[in-house]
């Protein structure tokens, strides 16, 4: 085989995995069961995408808010709910990280996946997450670490890294615990891929 032609493989394999990843995936299945969201709950999913995490979760029986600023995605996600089962389970909203659309207390588990490096002001974000989680509420943030030589898209992510520097799971543990998060930051390894983790829970008394 040419080194031309296994190039054109190579591509060809890394943006199938990524489309594939835009639907269903490894490291959202782990998202959710480490979440442990289960049914009757409320899911806020942030950055929500195509939502690789909210079908799952609403599969499981809670009721997802996936939000999300781009309206390519929402539109995305709007014709995969049109299909599902559960779609009366599902709702859909424009939002950020930083502005959520949401009501005060209002959900039980927070989930994000492949977005924090998008976030432009974490500290807001913590705040924002801290006044719509319940207290004793969870979260579960997660960024894949492409920078890790050991990932399998590592080489072909460079660019992406460039434009967008990977997250320090300390750093947002950090940030989150001023706002009022029982926090802590690890960077566990799901199907080869390493992730920059972080979990929390909400305490009460500061909203
Ligand atoms: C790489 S995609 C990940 C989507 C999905 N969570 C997944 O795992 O496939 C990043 C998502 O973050 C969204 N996003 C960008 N800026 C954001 C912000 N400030 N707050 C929340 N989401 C944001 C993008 O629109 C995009 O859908």
């Amino acid at each position: 085989m040419s080194s031309r032609h296994s190039h054109t493989e190579n591509a060809i394999g890394h943006y199938a995995r990524l489309a594939a990843d835009f639907w269903r995936g490894a490291v959202n299945d782990y998202v959710v069961d480490a979440a442990q969201v289960g049914p009757g709950e409320v899911m806020l999913d942030i950055g929500a995408g195509a939502g690789p995490a909210t079908v799952p979760a609403a599969r499981r029986g809670a009721t997802v808010v996936a939000v999300d600023p781009s309206r390519v995605m929402r539109c995305a996600l709007h014709l995969r709910r049109l299909w599902q089962r559960h779609r009366h389970r599902i709702r859909i909203a424009a939002g950020t990280a930083e502005r959520l659309p949401l009501e005060d207390h209002s959900v039980d588990v927070a989930v994000a996946v492949n977005t924090m490096h998008h976030w432009t002001d974490m500290d807001l974000a913590a705040r924002e997450l801290h006044r719509v989680l319940r207290p004793g509420g969870r979260l579960v943030l997660v960024d894949e670490d492409f920078d890790d030589p050991a990932h399998v898209m590592a080489s072909r992510a460079a660019s992406h890294n460039a434009t967008y520097p990977m997250i320090d799971p300390d750093v947002v543990a950090e940030k989150l615990a001023t706002a009022g998060f029982a926090t802590h930051a690890t960077r566990p390894r799901i199907a080869g891929r390493p992730l920059l983790q972080v979990t929390g829970m909400s305490t009460p008394g500061r909203s």
